[in-house]
């Protein structure tokens, strides 16, 4: 067969919503994403990984099937469809689903108006993945809805207020299923508070919403149908530029392809090949795509068993064994039910929709959660190639071990045999992760047992791991062993070191995961071994004892289900005019754009003329000299215009805020992977990151390479200053303490994951000098600062612009600024707009993220729970360049006291210099660390001691007006209350005798509790940093345009700066209109960090307003029954101005870090959070059960958008009752074994590290194993 079978260049031929559309050079290598985003300019489809990781791609595909005349509707991730695997399918994108033009759908409109989107970046996703599952069933259950939603991630939300709108779809009530009284406890609000407190629980009413009218939707084109029907299906080729597509219908056809090209390979739902392609730089010249062919997408159910088309979806695999479950009695559907299990959980809707069995299995991924079981079950494939078919067990594909593949080049996969089980046969299947769904599995496992007939002597055994090595790995020797054995204690103990022995992990793993992986190995095998205890008993209860009672809670998994929550919050007082939206839980003004997918984030913007694309090339060594960089191959590369180096940066390249400086390109020396050295600017993004990867570039590695915390300390590099606080007489007051603890917490770095990754567009003006800078930022000033610098020009040339950003959390601040300059060079060398849009691996790689943290500590106290000293230092990996590091560790010290009084205190902070990318701000800016390693050594206080934790906490906490460890005066009034409330809310007492309850009687499952308070304090250190502006215009028809210098980046600012000026106003919020932040509206306006932007701004917005009312009151006054057109109309007439600034001049703060003393901060936020946990000690897999929480955050001005937020920064902290949650259901574990009481849990507290402090037999037999000893090759940095 040859690819000049191909008759001249194929049309591509799909529907987009409801539109033709023919492709006449449709690229194989052209995802949807993109062409529904460049060549259709349907930007509402997001990019959020490229990966199918994320769900922000999500549309809707309908394919027409002729022969069951049926149309199906599934959800899918374009970034990873292939445009030519579209040919005759219907695209449905979000715009598709409905418009502020047309029509808001239902999802669309509950999505919004249950304040069910943020930044709203990820909301058309969620909008398409809700929308499918509706398609396919209008009243789903709120586990369908669950499942649905897996695969879609949101950075802002804590999905709590998008399951309230999905809520309002589903079928059943949702409630708390406890119900007293024939009321849920939900509806219970009268008593959930004082009466005299006027409070509310309704951020949304349902009266508002449109109902779901199935027959709205667009219908399946009938042109799509005719085509289906009456078109002979025909071999397909499409061209591109490096690579062709053949799309064959016939097996024997699709076997001659293969022989022609044996590598060439078999592509359906590309999620594997895909990723291959995009992240390993994997190339195929020529793909087959098998999808058509009847033979692949068989379902053939015989008396044995199912045969299934390699073809098949996973979806599609999951309704059939779901349909055969119905079916067929239990004892045949085993092996149905474990595979069904796997499937459950195996990554999101979107990918098991693509996804082919087929793929899966052939792919033989060390992680692929279908192969252990379907081995372990017999099933059998059926393989073909020219003139050849035969039928090998799965197992064989695996045998003797790794790589050693059994299946010719030639040969394909044509189906899969899935047998029923048999009498006395007892399938399993496990999985652990890091997280239940849409993550890849750490380790899992297929197991199978045959008894001898009505025995419990083994007659078959069949083991295998997946996770472990590089493939799926098969027991065989364990299992040959333990034929004829009896199942009981020996076996298991038996079993168990034999396992060990034989499945043996390399100790280069990264690290403690080995030791992890293989206790999941014993601990599955033993869940294994129960399972069929229990079985045998439920079978036989004479003969077999089963197992113990307090056991049996453990053979249950956690499931996902809808959460239930309620949200209570201050009502406005009943005085308050209702026209007046302050303090009202308003929905997002762009709410409803963000769900129609209308609202333009940077990359939405149209191209501009001429516009370039622009790719990074990033150091590949940590410190290094730069010998050479070659780029003459990457010239060559198609579409690409130049190169740019910092040779091409007209001015500053290097910035010095402090000593160090920040560096745009690297010049001479590169200090960390992925240190930016040089750009390419081409005509497509695919062009320019093709020729950045041709760049090449010599090194010459220098010494030392610093990347640990230890080793800064171990060479003394530091950025400076080092900052220390002291009060008291630390040293005297250790000698009086009746006990001393010492210790240490490591709390990891964390990747912001924005969902919009860093992007910006520069265009030049064409004179002048002049810019205009659209990038994604939280500070606009600093960019125009930046950019101006890095070209040499004032700044007043640099225009910035922001809409809106996807989410940025502190990592869009100094980082964008720098990529801003790269993009702006590149624009100023070519003379072109320049578009700069990260892929999130080099968005991870370049930006640096939250600090890793190590918080070492002494603390002296009194045998009744006195904190009297502590000893504390403070060290933050700072990586390469300074950012904020200085200031985040001096956060780190000003707020380490949390809510609690210590006397003698003496605390240091570092920010070591490293060879990592440079950290940032992020979240919570140092406080959640320090506060962390606060409650580490309250815990480990009450554990010496013999007190709880929470009497520790309250023995401490600050209790009557005080001062502060830097003298700031606070009284802690509310945050005795909100303890208390929590407290009381929670009913923290009645449910701690309840885990106790609990715990007794379960060995191998534990819950926890845990009950924290908070101090937040607000401020930002200095007065300039918190000045604001605004500045207002009342157009002659009476409408107001506000802007003002805070950034919308989820939390809801505009929408509440229009709340704001509506009240000072006194117009409704709908005559108000806000259009963008932009430095040439309001100049050098400070960061929007720290949750301050709403409390700064909001005072800058009222000035601005009540400088306007003032002009127009003599108007008003002469005629108080005019209306508002009236009034301006009259002002216009009279020359009254009706532009107005508006300015804060920040709050008075100030620190004195040579005295030690000052007042930073303006005020405190105070909270408290219970939280109530339960754990598997097998696997460390946990639960969050429940949290309440508690805040004072003054008074709301939108208490939708607050309660959405988490309250901001502070909130986030109270996220660590989970972690002592965990550690308390831990401790319970390590209690009743008589294991030591103090132990060290490091966050992010992970299942691996939860079952390795859950210690027992199985981790002991880690100890014990020889061939346990492993190298880590990963660091803790
Ligand atoms: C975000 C994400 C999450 C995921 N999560 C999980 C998870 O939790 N658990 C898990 O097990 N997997 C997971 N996967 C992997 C996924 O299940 C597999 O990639 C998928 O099943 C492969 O099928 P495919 O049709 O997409 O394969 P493709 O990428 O189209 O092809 C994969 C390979 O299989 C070969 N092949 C395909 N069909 C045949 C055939 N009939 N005969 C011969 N060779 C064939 C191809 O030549 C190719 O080499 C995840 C993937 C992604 C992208
Ligand atoms: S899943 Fe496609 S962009 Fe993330
Ligand atoms: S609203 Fe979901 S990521 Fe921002």
């Amino acid at each position: 067969m040859s690819l000049q079978g191909a008759a001249g260049p194929e049309e591509l031929i799909f529907y987009v919503n409801g539109r033709k559309i023919i492709e006449k050079n449709a690229d194989p290598e052209q995802m949807l994403l993109s062409y529904l985003r460049k060549r259709l300019r349907l930007t509402g489809t997001k990019y959020g990984c490229g990966g199918g990781g994320c769900g922000a791609c999500t549309v809707m595909i309908s394919t027409y099937e002729p022969a069951l005349k049926k149309i199906r509707h599934y959800s899918a991730n374009a970034c990873l469809l292939p445009i030519c695997s579209l040919y005759g399918a219907a695209v449905t994108t979000v715009e598709g689903v409905g418009s502020t033009k047309t029509r808001v759908h239902p999802v669309q409109e509950r999505l919004a108006k249950c304040h069910g989107s943020q930044c709203g970046f990820c909301t058309p996703g969620m909008v398409m993945s809700i929308y499918t599952l509706l398609r396919n069933h209008p009243e789903p259950t709120s586990e369908q809805m669950i499942a649905a939603l897996a695969g879609n991630l949101c950075r802002c939300t804590g999905y709590r207020p998008i399951l309230d709108a999905c809520k309002t779809f589903c079928k059943e009530s949702i409630c708390c299923q406890r119900k007293t009284n024939e009321k849920c406890c939900l509806d219970h609000e009268d008593d959930l508070f004082d009466k005299e407190e006027k409070v509310s629980t309704r951020l949304f009413s349902t009266d508002e919403f449109q109902p779901l009218d199935p027959t709205q939707e667009l219908i399946f084109p009938p042109e799509l149908m005719r085509m289906a029907e009456n078109q002979p299906k025909r071999t397909l080729f499409f061209h591109g530029e490096r690579m062709t597509w053949i799309s064959p219908v016939s097996l024997n056809e699709l076997l001659d392809l293969k022989a022609a090209y044996p590598k060439a390979p078999l592509l359906v739902g590309n999620t594997s090949v895909g990723p291959e392609m995009k992240f390993r730089g994997v190339f195929h010249p020529i793909v087959i795509a098998p999808a058509r062919i009847p033979d692949l997408n068989m379902v053939k159910c015989t008396d044995d068993g199912l045969t299934l088309g390699a073809a098949c979806s996973l979806s599609l695999v999951k309704d059939i064994l779901t349909n055969a479950m119905a079916e067929f009695p239990e004892e045949k559907t085993k092996v149905f039910s474990a595979v069904l299990q796997q499937l459950r959980t195996l990554g999101g809707e979107q990918i098991r929709n693509i996804a082919s069995l087929g793929g899966n299995i052939i792919s033989r991924k060390s992680t692929s959660d279908l192969n252990p079981i379907l081995a372990a079950s017999n099933c059998m494939l059926n393989l073909a190639s020219r003139g050849r078919k035969r039928q090998i067990p799965l197992s064989d594909i695996f045998a003797d071990g790794v790589g050693n593949n059994t299946i010719t080049p030639e040969e394909i996969l044509v189906s899969v045999r899935i047998p029923h089980s048999r009498k006395g046969e007892y399938v399993s299947a496990f999985r652990q992760a890091p997280r239940r769904e849409n993550a890849l599995p750490v380790t899992n496992a297929g197991m199978r047992v045959l008894f001898e007939e009505g025995t419990d002597t083994i007659k078959d055994l069949s083991i295998f791991y997946g996770g472990a090595v590089s493939t799926t790995v098969c027991a065989k020797q364990t299992c040959r062993t333990l034929i004829g054995r009896h199942w009981n204690k020996q076996m298991l103990d038996e079993a168990c070191r034999l396992v060990l022995k034989e499945i043996a992990l390399p100790g280069s793993d990264n690290g403690e995961k080995v030791d992890y992986k293989k206790t999941l190995i014993v601990s599955f095998f033993y869940r294994f071994f129960l399972e069929v205890s229990q079985s045998l008993k439920t079978m036989d209860p004479c003969h077999y004892p089963g197992i113990p009672m307090e056991y049996r809670s453990v053979l249950q998994d956690f499931k996902t289900k809808m959460p239930q929550s309620i949200q209570i919050y201050q009502d406005t007082e009943l005085s308050q005019s209702p026209q007046d939206p302050v303090g009202r839980p308003i929905m997002h003004q762009s709410g409803i754009k963000h769900a129609t997918g209308e609202a333009v984030y940077v990359d939405d913007l149209p191209s501009v003329d001429g516009e370039l694309f622009l790719a990074v090339v990033t150091s590949s060594r940590a410190h290094a000299k730069i010998v050479s960089i070659d780029t003459s191959e990457a010239l060559k590369g198609p579409g690409v215009f130049d190169i740019i180096t910092a040779h091409d940066v007209p001015a500053t390249n290097e910035f010095y805020y402090s000593d160090d400086p920040e560096i745009i390109f690297a010049r001479n020396k590169v200090i960390c992977v992925g240190q930016i050295v040089c750009a390419v600017v081409a005509d497509s993004d695919d062009h320019a990151k093709q020729a950045a990867a041709k760049v090449k570039i010599e090194y010459e590695v220098l010494e030392p390479v610093i990347l640990t915390i230890e080793e800064a300390i171990q060479h003394n590099s530091f950025f400076e200053p080092k900052r220390k606080l002291e009060q008291g007489n630390v040293d005297r007051a250790f000698e009086t303490v009746d006990n001393i603890i010492e210790g240490e917490i490591r709390i990891g770095g964390q990747e912001h994951f924005y969902i919009e990754t860093q992007s910006v567009l520069v265009v030049p003006k064409g004179e002048d000098n002049e810019m205009d800078v659209y990038v994604s930022t939280q500070h606009p000033a600093i960019i125009q600062e930046m950019v101006a610098a890095s070209l040499g020009v004032p700044a007043n040339r640099i225009m910035c612009h922001v809409k809106r950003v996807g989410g940025a959390f502190g990592g869009k601040l100094l980082k964008a600024g720098l990529l801003a300059s790269v993009a702006a060079v590149a624009a100023n060398k070519t003379s072109r707009a320049v578009r700069l849009i990260l892929s999130r691996g080099d968005d991870m790689l370049i930006t640096g993220g939250r600090h890793p943290f190590i918080g070492k500590y002494k603390v002296g106290f009194m045998n009744d729970g006195r904190i009297r000293a502590v000893d504390a230092k403070y060290y933050i990996n700072g990586g390469c360049t300074p950012d904020e590091s200085v200031l985040v560790a001096e956060v780190s010290l000003l707020k380490m006291d949390n809510a609690y009084k210590i006397p003698n205190l003496r605390c240091w902070a570092y920010a070591c210099k490293t060879n990592l990318p440079s950290n940032t701000a992020f979240r919570g800016f140092g406080f959640p660390q320090s506060a962390l390693v606060t409650e580490t050594w309250i815990t480990g206080v009450a554990d010496k001691i013999g007190l709880s934790p929470e009497k520790i906490r309250e023995i401490n906490m600050y209790k009557e007006n005080e001062q502060t460890h830097f003298k700031q005066k606070l009284d802690p009034q509310n945050l005795i209350r909100c303890w208390n409330e929590c407290m009381e809310k929670s009913a923290y007492y009645s449910r701690k005798t309840a885990v106790n309850e609990f715990n007794k009687q379960n060995h191998w499952k534990k819950k926890g509790i845990a009950i924290v308070p908070m101090k937040f304090p607000f401020g930002l250190g200095t007065r300039y940093l918190s000045q604001a502006a605004a500045l207002v215009h009342i157009y002659t028809d009476g409408s107001v345009l506000l802007t003002h210098g805070g950034i919308e980046m989820g939390q809801g600012i505009h929408t509440k700066m229009i709340q704001v000026a509506s009240r000072e106003l006194n117009i409704p919020m709908s005559c108000i209109h806000f259009c963008e932040t932009s430095t040439t509206t309001v100049p050098n306006a400070c960061a929007s960090v720290g949750s301050a932007g709403t409390d700064v701004n909001g005072m800058a917005v009222k000035d601005a307003c009540q400088t306007l009312l003032k002009r127009l009151q003599p108007i008003i006054n002469k005629n108080p029954k005019g209306t508002w057109n009236d009034w301006i109309k009259e002002a216009f007439e009279q020359s009254v101005s009706l532009s107005a600034t508006g300015y804060f001049r920040g709050y008075n703060e100030n620190m004195d870090w040579e005295k030690g003393e000052g007042q930073p901060f303006t005020y405190f936020l105070y909270g408290a959070a219970c939280s109530e946990v339960e754990i598997n000690c097998l696997t460390g897999d946990h639960k969050n059960l429940r949290t309440d929480i508690v805040m004072d955050i003054g008074c709301s001005i939108n208490p939708a958008v607050d309660i959405g937020q988490g309250i901001g920064e502070a909130g986030l902290f109270l996220g660590c009752s989970v972690f002592f949650a965990l550690r308390d259901a831990v401790t319970r574990v390590r209690n009743e074994r008589g294991l030591k009481k103090t132990f060290a849990l490091n966050s992010p507290l992970t299942a691996e590290q939860i079952r390795a402090s859950c210690a027992d037999d199985f981790t002991d037999m880690m100890a014990n194993n020889e061939s346990a000893s492993s190298t880590p090759q990963t660091t803790s940095v």
